[in-house]
């Protein structure tokens, strides 16, 4: 089946079952502190798991634009990628496991024709005080799927949250236990796959490649703690993720996403231009599967705005280009820098129904993969000739190789084998991983002070965000448009157009502006509204974002004479009285056109 119509029949599989389609949101999400990237299709909605009511009710469906670096290191076997699609349903409080298993096995086996034989099941083993999730056997065993292929795990692998088991959840944080659907491709695939389990036992969640996830029902119905326990949720809620190239996958009974017809035109391109057929050199196939899924994720994030850069979302990016770059040496594809432009176009060709900014895009997206090829070609000679002069290369040097000019691990033993140095990969990974713990540490951090655990002090920054973008509007120029937003419980950051360095005057007079509204106490509401009306009041729109028919909106001050009106989830504080003084500590670039604003709070 094709792609589209996969998305299409699941889409409109949920909608007669009282669903309503809600758009994707972007892959970089707006005030959300907690992670670089929209990485699942329950993402943006975390206010309303977590009880806020929804414009649209308590029935949502649609396929979210998502992205996982983590990732990064796997793809390049036949079913991982960074970027996918995600397709979701979810019960905002609504109906639980006994609608959710029975609809989406229908969906798979009557909408998709997959065959019941070919379907396992994973369950919930239990864990502490929460117990096993007999309910959702017993569901399982009446829609007939015997218990040879009903397989129970714990919280490493049947429990779902943003930050995995319930140990690593932070408070606020919810969560809970899922049950999967697995597609067996059958055993012979060992012969294909490096498989570790022609001396194991296989399973269906043991990663071989044997079988394949498509389909996963997060029963979310816990909240982490402070004390470290886990509550029950006030609703009990379904947050359910299937990937689409893996449905479409199964639905051809091609254990090999990268051979759905989301990628085949991508493929075909690389064929022409490196004169090599996927398929045929296992090292080469691996090359085309990691430019693929790299050069179509940097796409699709720049098509919502993100540029390359050393930093944040523009250094994911970066790296994405690099590492595709690269591989593309496998290919004999080493002078043609600007290869991975030409991409662009079978890209816009799948996507741009579903996706129509990559097909606006295109243009600008093609000249900034060319801009990033020609720098990288740079970075290469300037990272050669430091090699060269190096009289020994260890770990560390390695992985500065790999930070400061992005050279992947395999480029660097390529050209110390050739100078005849000595290199251990074992210590570049210990570097690698000293480096994950530090990020991971980092993300935490972040995590903490975010929104998601709705402290006082990111709530606060959260309005003064608002009350920041409506007073450069109202100070510096009309035009200005947030393009992208941080907030932690320290500080806020803000990334909005302007061509220019703003002057100390112009910033003094931003803050005199925010701390006067902040004086003048003005009430901040949120009304739910039509999204046309929310347009023609002027209301500010995240950049990107594709809004449903009903939307969200906080306004600070009287809804017929508002200091500022946004398109906004919240959480935001009642009266701006009780924000204190606000401050901006830092105002730098952030990238052509773009200006980057850091503010606090303190005490008035
Ligand atoms: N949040 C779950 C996942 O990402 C289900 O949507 O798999």
């Amino acid at each position: 089946m094709k792609s589209a119509e996969v998305r299409r029949k699941y889409i409109e599989f949920f909608k007669k079952r009282g669903h309503v389609e809600i758009p994707s949101a972007p892959l970089v999400p707006e005030n959300d502190p907690t992670t670089l990237f929209t990485s699942s299709g329950m993402q943006p909605l975390i206010p309303y798991l977590l009880g806020q009511p929804h414009p649209l009710g308590k029935r949502l469906v649609n396929s979210q634009k998502s992205f996982r670096s983590q990732d990064i290191e796997e793809v390049g076997n036949n079913r991982h990628t960074t970027f996918f699609e995600m397709l979701g349903n979810w019960s905002l409080g609504d109906y639980f496991k006994k609608e959710q298993l029975p609809w989406i096995f229908e969906f798979l086996t009557k909408e998709l024709e997959l065959p019941k034989g070919k379907l396992y099941v994973s369950v919930f083993e239990g864990t502490g005080d929460i117990p096993r999730d007999e309910e959702s056997v017993r569901i399982w065993k009446n829609l007939d799927v015997p218990d040879e292929r009903i397989f129970f795990y714990g919280v490493n692998k049947n429990w779902w949250s943003r930050s995995g088991e319930p140990e690593h959840m932070p408070p606020g944080e919810p969560g809970g236990p899922d049950s999967e659907v697995f597609y067996d491709f059958g055993e012979e695939l060992k012969l294909h796959e490096k498989s570790p389990w022609k001396n194991e036992k296989c399973h269906p969640n043991c990663d071989c490649g044997r079988f394949m996830e498509i389909a996963n029902s997060v029963f979310m119905q816990y909240q982490k703690q402070a004390d470290g326990t886990l509550k029950e949720l006030t609703q009990k809620n379904v947050d359910f993720g299937g990937g689409l190239e893996r449905m479409v996958a199964a639905t051809e009974d091609t254990s090999d996403v990268f051979t759905t017809d989301l990628f085949t035109s991508m493929y075909r391109y690389i064929e022409v231009l490196s004169g090599k057929r996927y398929g045929e050199n296992q090292e080469e196939t691996r090359a085309m599967r990691i430019i693929m899924d790299h050069i179509r994720a940097a796409v699709m994030m720049m098509a919502d705005g993100v540029l390359p850069s050393n930093k944040m979302q523009g250094y994911v990016l970066r790296r994405l280009i690099r590492r595709a770059l690269f591989y593309g040496r496998t290919l004999g594809l080493l002078k043609d820098w600007n290869y991975i432009g030409q991409l662009v176009e079978p890209i816009a060709q799948i996507y741009g129904n579903a996706y129509p900014e990559v097909v606006t895009k295109a243009g600008e997206i093609t000249l900034l993969l060319d801009e990033e090829a020609m720098r990288f070609g740079r970075s290469l000679d300037k990272g050669l000739a430091e090699i060269e002069k190096l009289p020994k290369l260890d770990g560390k040097i390695a992985f500065q190789l790999y930070e400061t000019y992005g050279f992947p691990w395999e480029m660097t033993e390529e050209i110390v084998r050739r100078n005849g140095q000595q290199i251990n990969r074992a210590q570049f990974e210990a570097e690698f991983e000293k480096h994950k713990a530090v990020s991971r540490t980092a993300a935490a951090g972040m995590f903490k002070g975010g929104l998601a655990d709705y402290s006082e002090e990111t709530t606060k920054l959260h309005t003064a965000h608002h009350l920041l973008l409506a007073s450069l509007q109202k100070v510096v120029d009309p035009n200005i448009k947030q393009r992208g937003s941080n907030i932690t419980a320290e500080r806020l950051r803000m990334d909005f157009n302007f061509a220019r360095k703003l002057s100390d005057e112009e910033i003094k007079k931003v803050e005199v502006l925010v701390n006067q509204t902040i004086k003048e106490n003005l009430s901040v509401t949120r009304v739910e509204m039509d999204c046309t009306d929310a347009e023609k009041i002027g209301a500010q729109m995240e950049f990107g974002h594709k809004y449903p028919d009903r939307v969200s909106i906080y306004f600070v001050g009287p809804q017929d004479k508002f200091f500022s009106a946004e398109f906004c989830g919240g959480p935001h504080v009642e009266h701006t009285g009780i924000l204190g003084h606000f401050k901006i500590i830092k105002e730098e670039s952030a990238g052509m056109g773009i200006r980057r604003i850091y503010a606090i709070l303190e005490v008035a």
